[in-house]
C-alpha cells in the first residue's frame, strides 16, 4: 500500500490520482451565456445529481493548476445565474472534447464543435440539440472551495425543465440505459461507455483546433462522416500542406490507388478507416489529395 497526506504531491499529480482513481464520472455539458448574450460551452466531469425533491444537479468549474486563472462558464454562471446541463452520449462525445479547447473569451463553441444550438424554455442558454437529455437550471448558489490553483467552485443548480429525446425512451416511456448510450470520464484520455467499456479521445490540443466550422462543406456533408468523425477532424491545430500530401501519396500504394479510382466514395472511406484508427493527419491528406 502507498500511503501519503495530500499536502506532499504537487497539485498536478494530486489532480492526477483523485482523477483516476475517482472515476468513472459523469459528464455535465454546461451550456451558459455570458453578460453579453454571447453562448459558451463546455464539458465537466467533477458533476452528478444530490436531490431528486428539489432536483439538484452540482458541478465545479476549477480553478486552473496551470496559472489560477477561472474559466468562463463559472463567469457566465455568476453573472446570469442560468446554465443548461446537457448530458452526453457516445454520438456526441468527440465533440464534446473539442469544444472543452481553450478558445478566447466570447468564441462560441457551438460552432467550433459543430453543435446546434436549441433555444431553451424557461433559461436564455442554448440546449445542445444532439444532447439525449437536456436539464434546464437556475443557479440557486455558487461555493468557492479555494482560492489556489485546482480549488473547485460548486455550482449548485437547480433544475427547473427537462427535454428527453423520444430515441432513448422505452415502452414505459422512462429512459432505457442501454438506448441513451452515455460516456462518462475517467483519467488521462480515459473514457467509458457505459454499455461497452473503456476507449480513449484524444485530449483536445492546448494549441487550437481549427473547429468544425473550418471543415469543408464536401467532408461536412459526406455521408460517410458523423459528428465524431468532424469532432476528431476539427481537433488538429493546422492542415496538411501541399507538399506533405503529396508525399503521403507518393509513399503510400493503398491511398494512390484509390485516389487514381476518381470514386468519392472508396476516397471517403479510406478517410474513415484512418479515422477509425485516429490517424487524424492520414485522414486529412486523402480528403484533400483531391483537392
Ligand atoms: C470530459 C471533460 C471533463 C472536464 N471536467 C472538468 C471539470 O470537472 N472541471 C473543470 O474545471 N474543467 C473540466 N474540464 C476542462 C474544461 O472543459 C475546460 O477547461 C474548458 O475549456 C472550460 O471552458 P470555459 O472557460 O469556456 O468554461 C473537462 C474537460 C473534459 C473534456
Amino acid at each position: 500500500m502507498k500511503s501519503f497526506e495530500p499536502h506532499v504531491l504537487s497539485p498536478m499529480q494530486l489532480q492526477s490520482y483523485l482523477q483516476t482513481a475517482i472515476a468513472p464520472r459523469p459528464i455535465a455539458f454546461a451550456s451558459t451565456i455570458d453578460a453579453n448574450g454571447k453562448p459558451n460551452l463546455s464539458p465537466f466531469s467533477f458533476f452528478n445529481v444530490f436531490s431528486s425533491n428539489p432536483p439538484i444537479l452540482v458541478f465545479s468549474p476549477a480553478r486552473r493548476v496551470r496559472n489560477n486563472t477561472v474559466k468562463h462558464t463559472l463567469l457566465n454562471c455568476e453573472a446570469t445565474k442560468q446554465v443548461v446541463i446537457n448530458i452526453v452520449d457516445y454520438n456526441i462525445v468527440q465533440q464534446m472534447s473539442l469544444s472543452s479547447t481553450e478558445y478566447p473569451d466570447g468564441v462560441n463553441e457551438f460552432i467550433k464543435s459543430g453543435l446546434t444550438m436549441l433555444p431553451s424554455d424557461m433559461v436564455k442558454p442554448y440546449r445542445v440539440a444532439e444532447s439525449p437529455v437536456q436539464f434546464e437550471c437556475k443557479v440557486n448558489e455558487i461555493i468557492a472551495l479555494g482560492n489556489q490553483g485546482g480549488a473547485g467552485n460548486l455550482i449548485i443548480c437547480e433544475v427547473v425543465k427537462i427535454h428527453i429525446s423520444e430515441n432513448v425512451l422505452d415502452d414505459n416511456g422512462m429512459v432505457d440505459q442501454q438506448k441513451i448510450d452515455l460516456v462518462a470520464r475517467l483519467g488521462g484520455n480515459w473514457y467509458t461507455r457505459a454499455n461497452k467499456g473503456l476507449f480513449e479521445v484524444e485530449k483536445p490540443l492546448v494549441t487550437l483546433g481549427i473547429g468544425v466550422d473550418a471543415i469543408p462543406d464536401f467532408i461536412k456533408e459526406s455521408k460517410f462522416f458523423d459528428g465524431n468523425d468532424l469532432g476528431k477532424l476539427g481537433n488538429i491545430e493546422t492542415l496538411p500542406t501541399e507538399e506533405e500530401i503529396n508525399i503521403f501519396v507518393k509513399n503510400n500504394v493503398a491511398v494512390k490507388g484509390v485516389l487514381s479510382s476518381d470514386d468519392t466514395e472508396k476516397i471517403h472511406l479510406k478517410a474513415k478507416e484512418y479515422l477509425n484508427n485516429n490517424e487524424v493527419l492520414s485522414a486529412w491528406k486523402v480528403l484533400l489529395a483531391k483537392l
